[in-house]
């Protein structure tokens, strides 16, 4: 998307002519708009180009514009370097004065600018597992599909426990964090690349968590907290897996960002039931793209077959994952996810499963993640490295 950029406080036409030669596309604002553009909340332009050829100081609203707006990049037209109003645009974190109006000064001070901008572009996409009933083993495809994603790019994958209190998914990947994803809800006001890594916990699986907490929130969860965590998250990973609890009437909601929402079932009536309404639900606020549903423990000789399921759920069930208890228990107890290792028919599934939502089946052989991985060796509790 190309730059806004916006000249205020100016009558000269060659300034605006050379402007619009660097891709000004809007009209010049009269000086008093300047303190509209202070105020909080107030649309900003990538690039404010203030007129001051006929002024001897700083416009009061400057200041009080890039204390609200640090992020808006402004360029200060001045034929005099004069020093005392040099200071005062320094200490307000003013970097570009240009005394000569011609076209090839303005597009170097603008580029100068745009070079520094924070990146802003959310790039990650986020898949969100919700179990149709308690103990469909939810958890455990969120797990293996965070653990098969990070295996594709090491360092790319975060899991985040929206269970609030007593979520589970740090156990399945034997972590210990110290912090959770409350923290963050509590805090964000605070959130910023490094608070957000102190809160994050890195598993040998080589899954980033934000896990679930221990206590319970001392405020009511809010949507719009859910939803800043989750873009923040997204401009920091490439992929984010979140563990949902399905009865989280503000969770449930935050999930707009999400690429897909995958509703985790299996072939008993109570379940499929559940899957069916949940899954309509999630359709008619998500639309029918971003819903899928999923099998696990598929039984091809149950009562409830593989059709009946997706005739209930008013979807194709594309991928099923096959039951495997002593596996799975063993996995968790040792909390290593069975998609560390590829040599069952359990972890192959749940790895086609995540590459098909990633888009990368048929790619090169995933890199393995930097830290060396002993799927016997591994201690619970001790597989655990914190990033702070
Ligand atoms: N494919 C499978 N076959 C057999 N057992 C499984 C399978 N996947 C997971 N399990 C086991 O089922 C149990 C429940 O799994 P899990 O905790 O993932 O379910 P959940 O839906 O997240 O439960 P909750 O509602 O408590 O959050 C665990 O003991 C797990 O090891
Ligand atoms: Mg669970």
């Amino acid at each position: 998307m190309a730059a806004t950029i916006l000249l205020v406080g100016s009558t000269d036409r060659q300034l605006e002519e050379a402007l619009r030669a660097c891709g000004m596309t809007a009209p010049s604002a009269p000086g008093a708009e300047l303190a509209a553009l202070a105020q909080p909340g107030a649309k900003q332009p990538d690039v404010l180009v203030l007129d001051l050829q006929h002024q001897t100081h700083l416009p009061a609203a400057l200041p009080l514009l890039k204390r609200q707006h640090p992020g808006t990049g402004v360029i200060l037209v001045t034929p005099r370097l004069d020093p005392a109003m040099l200071l005062e645009a320094m200490r307000s974190g003013i970097t570009e004065v240009v005394s000569n109006v011609t076209e090839d000064d303005l597009r170097a001070a603008i580029d100068r600018l745009l070079a520094l901008r924070p990146s802003t572009a959310s790039s990650g996409k986020t898949y969100a597992f919700v179990g149709a009933k308690g103990g469909v083993d939810a958890t455990t495809v969120a797990v293996n599909v965070a653990t098969a994603l990070a295996r594709i790019e090491p360092g790319s994958t975060l899991l985040i426990d929206l269970h609030l209190a007593n979520g589970d998914a740090a156990v399945f990947l034997g972590a210990e964090p110290r912090f959770s994803i409350v923290d963050a809800l509590e805090n964000i006001h605070r959130l910023d690349e490094s608070f957000f890594k102190s809160l994050i916990a890195r598993s040998k699986a080589g899954v980033d968590i934000l896990a679930s907490s221990d206590r319970v929130m001392l405020t009511s969860v809010d949507v719009r907290r859910i939803r800043t965590v989750l873009e923040f998250a997204e401009k920091q990973y490439r992929f984010i897996v979140l563990d949902v609890p399905r009865a989280d009437t503000a969770v449930l909601d935050g999930l707009e960002s999400c690429a897909k929402v995958v509703v985790v079932a299996n072939q008993e009536l109570a379940t499929v039931r559940s899957a069916s309404r949940i899954a309509s639900a999630l359709r008619q606020r998500y639309g029918k793209d971003r819903v899928s549903v999923v099998l696990s423990r598929a039984d091809r000789l149950a009562d409830i077959g593989h059709e009946d399921v997706e005739r209930a759920v008013g979807t194709s069930v594309k991928h099923s994952f096959p039951s495997d208890y002593r596996r799975a228990l063993n996995a968790l107890n040792k909390g290593v996810p069975v998609t560390v290792e590829n040599h069952n028919e359990l972890a192959g599934s749940l790895i086609s499963f995540a590459k098909s939502l990633a888009g990368v089946e048929g790619q090169a052989k995933e890199k393995k993640p930097a830290s060396r991985f002993s799927l016997f060796g591994s201690k619970k509790g001790s597989s655990e490295e914190s990033r702070s």
